[in-house]
């Protein structure tokens, strides 16, 4: 087989230059990290959980009409994905207080939040990823207004479909990250949402019983990650009912 071109690593996800021009091929890794990279691990399955549900998701908004950058996935670790420049920011959407906001504020975990409440984090390893605000953006010229607009309006219709879909089983979506994609047209742009969603980059919590389902397992030490994530995908019905936890099969 043809060696293909990597593009670049990160720390869950490959990306490998596409079969046609404007297309990326997005590998998913095994790897899990946590507290930017600190700690570490190989947790067999994920990547194939991670694919499944990530297409799941941006499919489900696709088909709604927010735009993504995804096309179609290719096998079970690999999707195709159209190129796009990444806006060098996290979009945080928060429905109720967890992790770095409620240690921040002094706000108990799992208490609701009076609206959604959208953070941005400039993305840089070495700083860790800091929290800025519209001033820093706008200043330091990472998004334009207009860009702001569209981003705070993507983030939004994300949050109210994915919730959406979670409430339908069972699952509570406490918050999550997106990133933002730039896409050319001849000489226009518009902006799509990048990257991958998956329980890597939310955080679950079952409704009933407030079982994480998501990447705090393996962040806190709460158990198995893949048995969480294999939870969330039968529930979606992303893998057939009775799938065995770490070893996950794939249906087409
Ligand atoms: P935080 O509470 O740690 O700031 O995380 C907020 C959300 O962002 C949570 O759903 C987990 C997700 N997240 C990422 O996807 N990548 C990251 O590097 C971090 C720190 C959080």
């Amino acid at each position: 087989m043809a060696r293909r071109k990597k593009i670049y690593e990160g720390k869950a996800k490959t990306l490998y230059e596409g079969p046609e021009p404007g297309t990326i091929v997005q590998y998913f890794k095994d790897d899990a990290t946590a507290f930017n990279a600190q700690k570490k691990d190989v947790i067999e399955g994920k990547g194939v959980l991670n694919n499944l549900l990530s297409e799941y998701f941006m499919l489900g908004l696709n088909n709604i009409g927010v735009p993504t950058h995804f096309l179609r996935r290719l096998n079970m670790r690999e999707q195709l994905v159209r190129s796009c420049e990444i806006i060098p920011l996290e979009v945080i959407v928060r429905n109720f207080a967890a992790g770095s906001m409620a240690s921040r504020l002094g706000i108990e975990e799992g208490t609701q939040l009076p609206r959604p409440i959208v953070e941005y984090c400039y993305k840089d390893d070495k700083l860790g990823d800091p929290l800025v605000t519209e001033e820093h953006i706008a200043a330091f010229g990472w998004a334009s207004q207009q860009d702001m607009d569209d981003i705070l309006s993507l983030a939004l219709r994300v949050n109210d479909f994915l919730s959406g879909v979670m409430y339908g089983v069972g699952i509570k979506l406490i918050d999550f990250k997106i990133e933002i994609g730039r896409v050319y047209e001849g000489d226009y742009q518009r902006l799509v949402v990048a990257d991958e969603i998956s329980p890597d980059s939310c955080r679950l919590w079952d409704l009933e019983t407030g079982q994480k389902l998501d990447k705090d397992v393996f962040r806190r030490d709460l158990g198995s990650l893949t048995d969480a994530y294999t939870e969330v995908a039968r529930r979606l019905g992303v893998l057939p009912k009775g799938t065995a936890p770490a070893k996950p099969t794939l249906i087409n």
